[in-house]
């Protein structure tokens, strides 16, 4: 049985990520009575603080997140009564004993979660085991990046094996928490009506787009150098790929979901180098404001790529022919992640020279949560002169038709799921690891054929060579 976590570990809890994301998710969770009864929260980090600067800093990140107007004074008192902090410098290992001391029985349950910079993982790891902090019953969570390749990733997930087994390890994709992402596997894997079709002989092609309107909003010690191949392809898109793709595991339980997951990434064929596209906006104008170019932004030149295309093939039976068409970038017109799936057209029409256009399963994870199948219909009329035909969408409108339960976001559902134990939705070093192998083959392509990334207007869907990568096939992108 799972147990639940008496305490929670939270390294770099006066970082971005923590006061952003990581702390209004808790005290979400609380609010709703979710978090353990007893359950401590253990903020550390390398500032000066004792347990009421904390808190104070605790209250402030939640009134900037718009949480305290939504909540009673009680929900307050309660998540800050759970609050504690201890000043740590990881690389000092006897402050880990005052870690320790704080967290006080470390045989019962700890969650422990690292959104710390990766080169203190090593580190921290080591002076969490000294301490007795990593024994039978302490889970480990890492936020991304795992390294920069396949090499620096092992090395990451090498020192983390020394003191926790996998089963105890938790790598976030906060992807997979976003519920549509999850909704993606209950419309495969609980309606009858795709699985047929889900496979080269029903589907033409596949498309994934991430895009973003933000640029390096100050990231740039960490995105100059990374470049979104390695910051949303490795990771997220490849996540989203491998849920589109994946055979119906046996359950829905860690094992058995991970395992197909990784002989889909494990099948990724070596991308040719006709087949990716990188680009680095200049500057433009986002939603009619004018917008910097990258190079201005980082006030240097730069090789990094923040756009990048690529068409991608799942060598196995199911996938035979079928190209998957990712394309991912900064300062794009607008904020969307979606799934395209283009259904294969009827063999033969029966309504002679009527247009008809093939059936396409469109699942928009954000901004809205959407699922729309593209269907033909006829429309409305005597049709004296023939049928007249019309795609529509038969929506699922999956915020309407779920209107009565609140949208969480992803850390929320993979904080419980630290916390109770569950890593099904968290990815296992294997998958990485395949990740990393496809992801450096196409870095390495790149280094040989010297392909330095094409500017784009900002506002615009990258350059055009990446229209040209999907027209060539006869593809259009989704927009
Ligand atoms: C992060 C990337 O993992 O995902 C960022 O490092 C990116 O560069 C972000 O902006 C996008 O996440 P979301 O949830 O806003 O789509």
């Amino acid at each position: 049985m799972r147990t639940r976590s008496s305490s929670l570990l939270l390294f770099g809890a006066t970082g971005d990520l923590a006061r952003r994301m990581l702390l209004p998710s808790l005290f979400g969770l609380d609010r709703d009575g979710l978090l353990p009864e007893r359950m401590r929260i253990i903020g550390t980090a390398h500032t000066t603080l004792d347990d009421a600067g904390f808190r104070r800093s605790v209250t402030d990140a939640l009134e900037q997140h718009g949480e305290i107007g939504r909540s009673s004074s009680d929900d307050m008192a309660r998540f800050l009564s759970r609050l504690s902090y201890v000043q740590l410098d990881v690389r000092d290992p006897r402050q880990f004993e005052t870690l320790a001391e704080s967290v006080g029985r470390t045989d019962e349950p700890i969650a422990i979660f690292l959104s710390t910079a990766p080169s203190l993982f090593s580190q921290t790891i080591m002076g969490l085991a000294d301490a007795g902090l990593a024994g039978e019953s302490s889970r480990l969570a890492l936020e991304k990046p795992l390294g920069s390749d396949f090499a620096s990733s092992c090395a990451i997930n090498d020192v983390v094996a020394n003191a926790f087994s996998e089963a105890r390890t938790f790598r976030l994709d906060h992807y997979l928490g976003k519920e549509t992402v999850q909704n993606l596997i209950a419309l495969r894997f609980a309606n009858a009506l795709f699985e047929p079709l889900w496979n080269a002989r029903g589907i033409e092609h596949v498309q994934i787009t991430v895009s973003e309107t933000v640029g390096l909003e100050g990231r740039a010690g960490y995105f100059d150098g990374m470049g979104s191949l390695r910051d949303m392809v490795q990771n997220h898109m490849l996540q989203l790929l491998a849920l589109v793709a994946m055979e119906p595991p046996g359950r829905f339980e860690p094992t058995a979901v991970r395992d197909e997951k990784v002989k889909v990434l494990r099948a990724l064929r070596k991308v040719g180098p006709r087949d990716s596209v990188t680009g680095q906006y200049v500057a433009g104008a986002i939603g009619g404001a004018a917008v910097a170019g990258y190079a201005e932004e980082l006030g240097k030149s730069s090789d990094t790529e923040t756009f990048v295309a690529i068409k991608a093939h799942v060598d196995n039976w199911r996938w035979k022919g079928v190209p998957f068409y990712l394309r991912t970038g900064k300062r794009l017109p607008v904020r969307r992640s979606e799934i395209v799936i283009q259904f294969k057209q009827i063999p033969h029409s029966i309504f002679g020279d009527a247009p008809i256009q093939a059936n396409r399963l469109v699942i928009e994870l954000q901004p809205d949560e959407n699922i729309r199948l593209l269907m033909m219909a006829k429309q409305p009329g005597l049709d004296r002169s023939g049928i007249r035909l019309r795609q529509v969408p038969l929506d699922l409108g999956v915020t309407d038709a779920f209107a009565d339960a609140r949208r969480r976001i992803a850390y929320e559902r993979l904080l419980l799921d630290l916390i109770e134990g569950d890593p099904t939705l968290f990815v296992r070093r294997d998958e990485v690891e395949a990740q990393w192998t496809w992801i450096d083959a196409i870095r390495a392509g790149w280094t040989t054929s010297v392909t330095t990334p094409r500017p784009y207007a900002a506002g615009t869907w990258g350059p055009s060579a990446a229209i040209a990568l999907a027209e060539r096939d006869g593809v259009s992108w989704h927009e």
